[in-house]
């Protein structure tokens, strides 16, 4: 199993695992985070991004032209924003700590 810890808007920390293979959006969304994956996963929505500790962005697979294209259209992208639908759980990424934005659509006011 794969551990991950999502941080969400108010800074609670909420451990869960998956095995691998499962995308990091779904995973999330098990999990009651607020990650909407209105496309699933076609690249054609930004409403599964989140923000990547710094330490483990630079472990991930680097993120495809597509996916740069749909961040920038993201709210509240920071450099190590990623979209979730494009990351699959690997043993690599055990420990890992992703982070909800604060800024989504679906949030107002924050
Ligand atoms: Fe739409 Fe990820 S679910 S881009």
């Amino acid at each position: 199993m794969v551990r991950v810890c999502f941080v969400t808007t108010d800074g609670r920390r909420c451990d869960v695992t998956g095995q691998p293979g499962t995308r990091l959006l779904e995973l999330g969304q098990a999990h009651g985070m607020p990650l909407e994956g209105t496309c699933e996963g076609q690249m054609a929505c930004s409403t599964c991004h989140v923000v990547i500790a710094p330490d483990w962005f630079d472990r991930l697979p680097a993120a495809s032209d597509d996916e740069e294209d749909m961040l920038d259209l993201a709210a509240g992208v920071t450099r190590t924003s990623r979209l979730s639908c494009q990351i699959t759980l690997t043993d690599d990424l055990d420990g890992i700590e992703v982070r909800i934005p604060g800024e989504s659509r679906d949030m107002q006011g924050r």
